[in-house]
């Protein structure tokens, strides 16, 4: 199905708990800030994932929080394990991957999506609070073994790990994992100061490219081939192409459908049709029908 945009809808994002072991000083919280505690069942989660591949669903991102929190997070991925999903991924901070990636794995996940901002101790604990980036590099290297691959290493610009950009790319190239440098979205007015322009750096990286791919139905993502590594940058900022591009609807922790990333104001209650016995399609519709770019061609209309 298409939405008044003319976009189709090709992937969900599944956020199954908003819980987090970290403290990372700039997340934005998919997107939804809430303090409901209502959370969905594994099994209600393989229902509505199950239900969304009728309109089109092909790709299954599960983020949290952090979804390794989640004791059943390997029956979560075995619900939503369906023919008709051709990829499930899952973006995790990687500090309790070591021990979990063989048995996700063998729950039907296909790759991870690992946050990783510095290789540098003393900084990643204080970009994060509590935690150990040997711990991640572990779980890094445990993803590799049990093939949780290609594995995407997530670098969020600020301006306190820009300088540990390079270390990054080594680090990509050794393991063999794809790095995407995310641009910050800053949540207020206090963090603008960490805010970097990634342009300069996506400049740099064009010129040294051996290869430069478009991901037509990603949000018109750029990839760069550079010396055998796979660069790719994530700018929704003041983006329309980002918007004009996007295929993606959210699933929040708490059970609404999410149209915008960015937008909070226009979500869908399915949890309480779903725990009425209620037909699911219709709340997908709505989804669909209230989706629109958050950033538009012709702006202040
Ligand atoms: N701006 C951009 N990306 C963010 N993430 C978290 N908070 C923000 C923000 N304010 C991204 C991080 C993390 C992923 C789960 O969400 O890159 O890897």
């Amino acid at each position: 199905m298409k939405d008044r945009f003319g976009r189709e809808i090709r992937s969900l994002r599944v956020s199954i708990t908003n819980k987090c072991n970290l403290k990372c000083f700039y997340c934005h919280q998919e997107g939804h800030l809430s303090n409901n505690n209502r959370s969905m069942t594994a099994e209600e989660i393989g229902k509505i994932v199950r239900t969304s591949t009728k309109f089109g669903v092909k790709k299954v991102k599960i983020s949290g929080g952090e979804p390794l929190l989640r004791k059943d997070v390997c029956d979560i991925i075995k619900n939503i394990k369906d023919e008709r999903i051709k990829d499930i991924s899952l973006t995790t901070n990687g500090i309790l991957l070591e021990n979990l990636a063989e048995n996700l794995k063998n729950s039907g996940l296909d790759r991870v999506n690992v946050s990783l901002d510095t290789l540098n101790p003393f900084l990643y604990k204080k970009i994060t609070r509590f935690g150990d980036v040997n711990r991640v590099i572990s779980g890094i290297k445990k993803a590799v073994d049990v093939d949780l691959t290609p594995i995407k290493i997530n670098f969020l610009a600020t301006s306190i790990n820009i300088s540990d950009l390079k270390n990054i790319m080594e680090f990509c190239k050794d393991v063999g994992a794809i790095l995407q440098i995310i641009e910050f979205i800053p949540l207020n007015k206090d963090l603008k100061k960490y805010y970097v322009d990634i342009t300069p750096i996506e400049n740099e990286i064009k010129e040294k490219a051996d290869k430069i791919i478009t991901r037509k139905f990603m949000q018109n993502r750029k990839k760069y081939i550079i010396d055998g590594l796979e660069i790719e940058f994530v700018r929704p900022m003041d983006n329309t192409e980002f918007c004009l591009h996007c295929t993606r609807i959210r699933l929040t922790y708490d059970g609404y459908l999410k149209p915008c990333l960015l937008r909070d104001d226009n979500l869908v209650d399915i949890l309480t049709p779903l725990r009425k016995g209620d037909d699911l399609e219709k709340y997908f519709i709505e989804c669909i029908k209230r989706r629109e770019p958050y950033f538009k061609l012709s702006r202040g209309i």
